[in-house]
């Protein structure tokens, strides 16, 4: 690969070093339609340092990209921000070929990297506020304990006024760009908002403080260097903002109708109560789960303000698809949204008392009573569908107002 894998330079003194997946499409349950990359990044000062790893079958990649600027065994540090084994896979064979004077991490991320290898070595544990000399430059460190890791920390260099994120103000997205500005903001915007809500939204209050503290600090920023897809250089800005306002969970003018069909009449009861909320003037995005994954349902969710749920039952049981897309989106903590449950059944139809369950525990509010149709809905049902959605349409404009 030497020779055809090379660095690129992203200011004075740090290259991309990282490695690019055009292949990957479920990155641990999140579909990754467009790939990732795994960033890692040479500091070159007087003493040359990598800041994170990545994906073990990436490593000669990496390793490639460092020699087009350095020998790799010059280089005199390793820093690992974050223990997730994309940007750690690497590590253990990158020490011993290295042979760094020194690996830091943060006091989890020591204790973390230590249960997931074997090193041939001490890392030594930095803590919030420490900084690392690197010769004629210093990297600060900021501990960013669940974000999303409890190791999770960002690196910031001064003298280039460049952040190392790592997960954070990521993206999935395998391109042979490595800046935002060479990217469409609609791509950039889609991917980034789909990372925040598969893999950041459970953190949103500490999103919040971390955003409040890095604005307290008033620090340069004029780059921003996540552990995933583009490197942020022409709107730092605006990522930041949209963190924000994503970590908020404002809630929108927006509707989603998630359902599970099997013989169509769940799907009838969705395309009704869809025309509810139409009526009411509510954009709404109806999402069958044959076809949409649980992390587009995700995304759609980030800024709706209603969730619909609609189900057959199964075997005493809510539709697999149905219960897999709840179980998900529970553990990604959505706030603020206001819901109801439906769906068809042959003969028991548990489903809905137990999509409405799921909806509950979830903290979504339930203004009406759920819809349920034996066999095939008729007009009573379906005109409970839409009525239904009238309602959540105008308890939304209410609580917009
Ligand atoms: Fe990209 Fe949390 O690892």
């Amino acid at each position: 690969m030497k020779d055809i894998m090379n660095a690129v330079k992203i200011s004075e003194k740090v290259y991309w070093v990282g490695a690019i997946d055009w292949n990957i499409r479920d990155f641990h349950g999140y579909t990754t339609k467009r790939g990732s990359t795994y960033n890692a990044y040479l500091v070159t000062s007087e003493k040359p340092t990598l800041i994170d790893t990545v994906k073990a079958p990436f490593r000669g990649e990496m390793m490639a990209r460092i020699a087009s600027v350095m020998d790799p065994g010059d280089i005199k540090i390793i820093v690992s921000n974050h223990t997730e084994m994309d940007h750690t896979g690497a590590l253990p064979e990158t020490i011993k070929e290295v042979n760094p004077e020194q690996v830091f991490a943060s006091q989890a991320g020591v204790k973390a990297l230590e249960e997931h290898f074997t090193f041939d070595r001490e890392i030594t544990p930095v803590k919030d506020g420490d900084r690392i000399n690197l010769g004629n430059a210093s990297l600060t460190c900021f501990e960013t304990r669940m974000l999303h890791w409890p190791d999770s920390m960002m690196t910031y260099l001064a003298e280039d006024r460049l952040l190392f994120s790592q997960d954070g103000f990521g993206m999935h997205l395998a391109s042979s760009e490595r800046f935002d500005d060479e990217i469409d903001p609609a791509i950039l915007e889609y991917e980034a908002a789909t990372y925040f809500a598969n893999i950041l939204l459970p953190y949103s209050p500490l999103i919040l403080k971390l955003l409040d503290r890095l604005y307290g600090l008033n620090l340069p920023i004029d780059v921003i260097a996540p552990d995933h897809g583009p490197i942020w250089r022409k709107d730092v800005k605006g990522i930041v903002e949209s963190y924000r306002r994503w970590a908020v969970q404002a809630p929108s003018k927006k509707a989603v109708v998630i359902y599970a069909t099997m013989w169509r009449s769940t799907e009838l009861m969705a395309l009704a109560l869809a025309e509810g909320l139409s009526g009411r003037g509510i954009p709404v995005k109806v999402m069958s789960l044959d076809v949409n994954h649980r992390s587009d349902v995700a995304y759609e969710v980030l800024d709706a303000g209603i969730l619909a749920a609609g189900a057959p039952t199964l075997n005493n049981n809510m539709f697999p698809s149905m219960a897999d897309v709840l179980t998900y989106l529970k553990g990604l903590r959505p706030q603020n949204l206001i819901g109801a449950a439906f769906g068809s059944y042959g003969w028991s139809g548990e489903s809905v008392k137990q999509v409405e369950a799921a909806l509950a525990d979830m903290k979504v509010e339930l203004p009406g009573e759920p819809v349920k149709a034996k066999n095939v809905p008729g007009a009573e049902e379906l005109g409970r569908c839409r009525d239904l959605g009238a309602l959540l349409g105008d308890r939304l404009l209410e609580k917009l107002e």
